[in-house]
Protein backbone atom coordinates (compact mmCIF):
# COMPACT_ATOMS: atom_id res chain seq x y z
CA UNK A 1 0.00 0.00 0.00
CA UNK A 2 1.05 3.53 -0.87
CA UNK A 3 1.18 6.31 0.98
CA UNK A 4 0.45 9.53 -0.11
CA UNK A 5 -0.07 12.23 2.66
CA UNK A 6 -0.82 15.47 1.33
CA UNK A 7 0.29 18.80 4.20
CA UNK A 8 -3.38 20.11 4.60
CA UNK A 9 -6.68 19.05 3.78
CA UNK A 10 -7.04 21.35 0.81
CA UNK A 11 -4.43 20.03 -0.42
CA UNK A 12 -5.15 16.51 -0.23
CA UNK A 13 -8.46 17.41 -1.74
CA UNK A 14 -6.94 18.78 -4.63
CA UNK A 15 -4.38 15.95 -4.88
CA UNK A 16 -7.19 12.77 -5.06
CA UNK A 17 -9.26 14.94 -7.02
CA UNK A 18 -7.20 16.62 -9.69
CA UNK A 19 -6.06 12.24 -10.03
CA UNK A 20 -9.60 11.66 -10.21
CA UNK A 21 -10.13 13.96 -13.35
CA UNK A 22 -7.16 12.80 -15.16
CA UNK A 23 -8.66 8.90 -14.89
CA UNK A 24 -11.78 10.17 -16.30
CA UNK A 25 -10.15 12.48 -18.75
CA UNK A 26 -8.28 9.03 -20.10
CA UNK A 27 -11.32 6.75 -19.81
CA UNK A 28 -14.21 8.41 -20.04
CA UNK A 29 -16.60 4.97 -19.14
CA UNK A 30 -14.80 4.42 -15.87
CA UNK A 31 -16.06 2.47 -14.13
CA UNK A 32 -16.08 3.50 -10.05
CA UNK A 33 -16.98 2.68 -6.82
CA UNK A 34 -17.38 5.77 -4.60
CA UNK A 35 -18.40 5.97 -0.95
CA UNK A 36 -20.34 8.01 1.50
CA UNK A 37 -19.32 9.71 4.60
CA UNK A 38 -17.79 13.12 5.67
CA UNK A 39 -14.26 12.19 4.23
CA UNK A 40 -15.19 12.63 0.58
CA UNK A 41 -17.43 15.75 0.49
CA UNK A 42 -14.88 17.84 -0.12
CA UNK A 43 -13.44 15.68 -3.16
CA UNK A 44 -16.81 15.94 -4.88
CA UNK A 45 -17.23 19.32 -4.22
CA UNK A 46 -14.04 20.00 -6.01
CA UNK A 47 -15.37 17.37 -9.24
CA UNK A 48 -18.21 18.86 -9.19
CA UNK A 49 -16.67 21.76 -10.17
CA UNK A 50 -14.43 20.66 -12.65
CA UNK A 51 -17.07 19.07 -14.06
CA UNK A 52 -18.86 22.45 -14.07
CA UNK A 53 -15.89 23.59 -15.72
CA UNK A 54 -15.63 21.17 -18.61
CA UNK A 55 -12.53 19.59 -17.21
CA UNK A 56 -14.27 15.93 -16.82
CA UNK A 57 -17.15 14.66 -17.70
CA UNK A 58 -19.29 11.65 -15.61
CA UNK A 59 -21.70 11.09 -18.76
CA UNK A 60 -20.52 8.02 -19.74
CA UNK A 61 -18.84 7.08 -16.21
CA UNK A 62 -20.29 4.22 -14.62
CA UNK A 63 -21.12 4.75 -11.11
CA UNK A 64 -21.58 1.54 -7.87
CA UNK A 65 -22.56 3.18 -4.75
CA UNK A 66 -20.17 1.15 -1.68
CA UNK A 67 -22.91 0.47 0.59
CA UNK A 68 -26.35 1.31 1.94
CA UNK A 69 -28.07 1.64 5.59
CA UNK A 70 -30.88 -1.11 5.63
CA UNK A 71 -34.41 -0.71 7.44
CA UNK A 72 -34.65 3.44 6.66
CA UNK A 73 -37.13 5.23 4.54
CA UNK A 74 -36.14 5.93 0.62
CA UNK A 75 -36.14 9.56 1.37
CA UNK A 76 -34.25 9.92 4.65
CA UNK A 77 -31.61 12.01 3.84
CA UNK A 78 -28.91 10.13 5.99
CA UNK A 79 -29.33 6.58 3.28
CA UNK A 80 -26.28 6.47 1.30
CA UNK A 81 -27.98 6.92 -2.09
CA UNK A 82 -29.69 10.39 -0.93
CA UNK A 83 -26.09 11.33 0.63
CA UNK A 84 -23.89 10.92 -2.72
CA UNK A 85 -27.11 11.94 -4.88
CA UNK A 86 -26.93 15.31 -2.66
CA UNK A 87 -22.87 15.91 -2.73
CA UNK A 88 -22.18 15.01 -6.31
CA UNK A 89 -25.02 12.78 -8.52
CA UNK A 90 -27.35 15.97 -8.55
CA UNK A 91 -24.91 18.33 -9.51
CA UNK A 92 -23.38 16.05 -12.60
CA UNK A 93 -25.44 14.84 -15.59
CA UNK A 94 -24.96 11.11 -14.25
CA UNK A 95 -27.72 9.13 -16.16
CA UNK A 96 -30.24 7.65 -14.00
CA UNK A 97 -29.14 3.84 -15.28
CA UNK A 98 -25.83 4.12 -14.96
CA UNK A 99 -25.87 5.01 -11.16
CA UNK A 100 -25.75 1.15 -9.38
CA UNK A 101 -27.73 1.12 -5.72
CA UNK A 102 -28.83 -1.08 -3.68
CA UNK A 103 -33.12 -1.55 -3.77
CA UNK A 104 -33.65 -3.14 -0.20
CA UNK A 105 -37.50 -2.84 -0.98
CA UNK A 106 -37.71 -6.52 -1.96
CA UNK A 107 -35.32 -10.15 -1.32
CA UNK A 108 -31.88 -8.66 -0.32
CA UNK A 109 -29.85 -11.39 -0.87
CA UNK A 110 -31.10 -11.73 -4.20
CA UNK A 111 -30.11 -7.71 -4.47
CA UNK A 112 -26.54 -8.83 -3.35
CA UNK A 113 -26.48 -11.33 -5.72
CA UNK A 114 -27.68 -9.07 -8.65
CA UNK A 115 -24.94 -6.55 -7.31
CA UNK A 116 -21.99 -8.74 -7.19
CA UNK A 117 -22.31 -9.66 -10.55
CA UNK A 118 -23.35 -5.97 -12.10
CA UNK A 119 -19.86 -5.33 -10.61
CA UNK A 120 -18.73 -7.91 -12.30
CA UNK A 121 -14.62 -8.48 -12.76
CA UNK A 122 -14.65 -4.97 -10.71
CA UNK A 123 -14.60 -1.61 -10.73
CA UNK A 124 -11.76 0.42 -12.62
CA UNK A 125 -11.40 2.27 -9.28
CA UNK A 126 -13.00 2.15 -5.82
CA UNK A 127 -12.85 5.44 -3.19
CA UNK A 128 -13.12 4.35 0.82
CA UNK A 129 -13.25 5.55 3.49
CA UNK A 130 -12.09 4.11 6.97
CA UNK A 131 -13.74 3.60 9.81
CA UNK A 132 -12.28 4.16 13.40
CA UNK A 133 -12.72 -0.12 13.92
CA UNK A 134 -11.23 -0.48 10.52
CA UNK A 135 -13.95 -1.26 8.56
CA UNK A 136 -14.14 -0.25 5.03
CA UNK A 137 -17.81 0.04 3.33
CA UNK A 138 -19.67 -2.09 6.27
CA UNK A 139 -16.70 -4.63 5.78
CA UNK A 140 -16.44 -4.27 9.76
CA UNK A 141 -14.24 -6.28 11.76
CA UNK A 142 -14.00 -10.03 11.26
CA UNK A 143 -15.20 -9.75 7.60
CA UNK A 144 -13.28 -11.97 5.38
CA UNK A 145 -11.22 -10.75 2.68
CA UNK A 146 -12.93 -12.64 0.50
CA UNK A 147 -16.33 -11.54 1.36
CA UNK A 148 -18.99 -10.89 -1.56
CA UNK A 149 -21.75 -8.22 -1.48
CA UNK A 150 -24.01 -8.94 1.38
CA UNK A 151 -25.99 -7.91 4.49
CA UNK A 152 -23.86 -7.28 7.17
CA UNK A 153 -24.77 -6.34 10.69
CA UNK A 154 -22.99 -3.06 11.98
CA UNK A 155 -20.45 -2.74 14.92
CA UNK A 156 -22.26 -0.84 18.17
CA UNK A 157 -19.91 1.89 17.32
CA UNK A 158 -20.40 2.31 13.73
CA UNK A 159 -23.97 2.51 14.73
CA UNK A 160 -23.05 5.63 16.96
CA UNK A 161 -20.62 7.27 14.49
CA UNK A 162 -23.79 7.09 11.87
CA UNK A 163 -25.80 9.37 14.04
CA UNK A 164 -23.71 12.35 12.08
CA UNK A 165 -25.81 11.55 8.61
CA UNK A 166 -29.04 11.19 9.92
CA UNK A 167 -28.89 13.85 12.21
CA UNK A 168 -30.33 11.96 15.21
CA UNK A 169 -29.56 9.82 17.94
CA UNK A 170 -31.99 7.09 17.76
CA UNK A 171 -33.88 5.30 15.82
CA UNK A 172 -30.17 4.28 13.96
CA UNK A 173 -29.93 1.81 11.44
CA UNK A 174 -28.15 -1.25 12.83
CA UNK A 175 -27.33 -3.12 9.40
CA UNK A 176 -26.84 -2.36 5.59
CA UNK A 177 -25.46 -4.19 2.45
CA UNK A 178 -21.84 -3.71 1.06
CA UNK A 179 -19.70 -4.57 -1.55
CA UNK A 180 -17.61 -7.12 0.30
CA UNK A 181 -13.72 -7.15 0.69
CA UNK A 182 -13.29 -9.49 -1.73
CA UNK A 183 -15.33 -7.46 -4.17
CA UNK A 184 -13.68 -4.21 -3.45
CA UNK A 185 -10.30 -6.12 -4.18
CA UNK A 186 -11.19 -6.98 -7.63
CA UNK A 187 -11.09 -3.59 -8.22
CA UNK A 188 -7.83 -2.23 -10.78
CA UNK A 189 -7.27 0.41 -8.14
CA UNK A 190 -7.97 1.58 -4.88
CA UNK A 191 -7.74 4.97 -2.74
CA UNK A 192 -8.48 4.45 0.83
CA UNK A 193 -9.31 7.96 2.01
CA UNK A 194 -8.47 9.56 5.65
CA UNK A 195 -8.74 12.96 7.07
CA UNK A 196 -7.88 14.39 10.25
CA UNK A 197 -6.78 13.62 13.87
CA UNK A 198 -9.64 11.29 14.48
CA UNK A 199 -8.34 8.93 11.91
CA UNK A 200 -4.31 8.72 13.36
CA UNK A 201 -4.80 5.70 15.11
CA UNK A 202 -6.22 3.32 12.42
CA UNK A 203 -4.20 4.82 9.60
CA UNK A 204 -0.87 4.06 11.97
CA UNK A 205 -2.85 0.26 12.97
CA UNK A 206 -3.34 -0.44 9.11
CA UNK A 207 -0.53 0.50 7.53
CA UNK A 208 1.86 -0.69 9.94
CA UNK A 209 0.08 -3.47 11.64
CA UNK A 210 -1.06 -7.20 11.01
CA UNK A 211 -2.81 -7.94 8.08
CA UNK A 212 -5.77 -9.55 9.07
CA UNK A 213 -9.57 -9.63 9.23
CA UNK A 214 -10.05 -7.64 12.76
CA UNK A 215 -8.66 -4.52 10.83
CA UNK A 216 -10.70 -5.33 7.11
CA UNK A 217 -8.44 -2.18 5.84
CA UNK A 218 -5.50 -4.04 6.28
CA UNK A 219 -6.41 -6.52 4.10
CA UNK A 220 -5.80 -3.61 0.86
CA UNK A 221 -2.22 -4.42 1.76
CA UNK A 222 -3.05 -7.57 -0.53
CA UNK A 223 -3.59 -5.78 -3.46
CA UNK A 224 -0.97 -4.17 -5.65
CA UNK A 225 -2.06 -1.07 -6.87
CA UNK A 226 -4.18 0.47 -3.33
CA UNK A 227 -2.96 4.01 -2.35
CA UNK A 228 -3.50 5.48 1.00
CA UNK A 229 -4.46 9.42 0.95
CA UNK A 230 -4.05 11.05 3.80
CA UNK A 231 -3.32 14.73 5.36
CA UNK A 232 -1.32 15.45 7.84
CA UNK A 233 -3.09 15.20 10.46
CA UNK A 234 -4.11 11.76 9.76
CA UNK A 235 -1.08 10.56 8.63
CA UNK A 236 0.46 11.25 12.31
CA UNK A 237 1.72 7.60 13.25
CA UNK A 238 1.67 6.37 9.90
C1 LIG B 1 -19.20 4.78 7.53
C2 LIG B 1 -19.40 4.26 6.09
C3 LIG B 1 -18.10 4.12 5.37
C4 LIG B 1 -17.30 5.37 5.64
C5 LIG B 1 -16.80 5.34 7.05
C6 LIG B 1 -16.06 6.60 7.49
O1 LIG B 1 -19.77 3.92 8.46
N1 LIG B 1 -20.12 3.01 5.99
O2 LIG B 1 -18.32 3.93 3.99
O3 LIG B 1 -16.19 5.41 4.78
O4 LIG B 1 -17.86 5.04 7.96
O5 LIG B 1 -16.93 7.68 7.54
P1 LIG B 1 -16.47 9.20 7.55
O6 LIG B 1 -15.87 9.44 6.23
O7 LIG B 1 -17.73 9.97 7.77
O8 LIG B 1 -15.48 9.31 8.66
Amino acid sequence: MKLERAATLDAWADLVTGLLVQRLQRTPTLRMCLPTGLTPVPIYDRLSAAVARRDASLEHATIFLLDEFGGVAPSDPGRCDNMLRRGLLDRLAVPPAQFHRFDLTGDVLQECAAYEAAVGDGCDITLLGIGSNGHIGMNEPGSSPDSATRRVSLAAATVTASARYFNREHDLPTWGVTMGVGTILRSREIWLLATGPGKAAIVGQTLRGAITPDVPASLLRSHGNTILFTDEAAAALA
